[in-house]
């Protein structure tokens, strides 16, 4: 089976990383999204928050990939390729600045193990969108609909009311 990972914190995830892992359901078997769990970093949504987000995206887009599953990931993500048996690793690239951060982190994970990482293009779309960004125009009231799926926004709203 043709299984690749698509890695992020996901915090949240946002239109550009359910774009990327669409895609990529569409060229693999099956596409594992894998939420880093990371407790040096503080962040906005738990892990549950998190991986019920990117499953309820999923299921509400359009295509409604079937092979996409969500998990937990711990530790390095060549660790996890191997026990999930992934081969490959999809990011999303959205400008030359994301490039070299993940040059080397694509060298060091086919060093380590072997595994493949394969750069997806982000749509044009999203090219200025990111997880953070996208929190902090939420705090300040800024409106994220179109950038964000419909429960992520719920979710942003709910927490900015609290
Ligand atoms: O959404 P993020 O925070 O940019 O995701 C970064 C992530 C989780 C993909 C990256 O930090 C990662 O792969 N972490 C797992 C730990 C690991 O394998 N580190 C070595 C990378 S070469």
């Amino acid at each position: 089976m043709r299984r690749a990972v698509c890695p992020g914190s996901f915090d949240p995830i946002t239109n550009g990383h359910l774009d990327i892992i669409v895609r990529a359901s569409r060229l693999f078997d099956e596409v594992v999204v894998a939420v880093g769990i990371n407790k040096t970093k503080a962040t906005l949504f738990t892990i549950d928050e998190r991986m019920d987000f990117i499953r309820q995206a999923v299921r509400s887009h359009p295509d409604s990939p079937t092979n996409v599953i969500v998990d937990t990931s711990h530790g390095l993500l060549v660790d996890f390729c191997r026990v999930r048996g992934v081969q490959s690793i999809v990011k999303g690239l959205r400008a030359v600045s994301d490039f070299d951060y993940e040059l080397q982190m694509a060298q060091m994970n086919n060093s380590l193990a072997g595994v493949e990482t394969l750069f997806m293009s982000t749509n044009p779309q999203y090219a200025f969108l990111s997880s953070s960004l996208v929190k902090e125009v939420a705090r300040y009231g800024g409106d994220v609909s179109g950038l964000v799926p419909d429960i992520v926004l719920k979710g942003l709203r709910d927490r900015s009311a609290s």
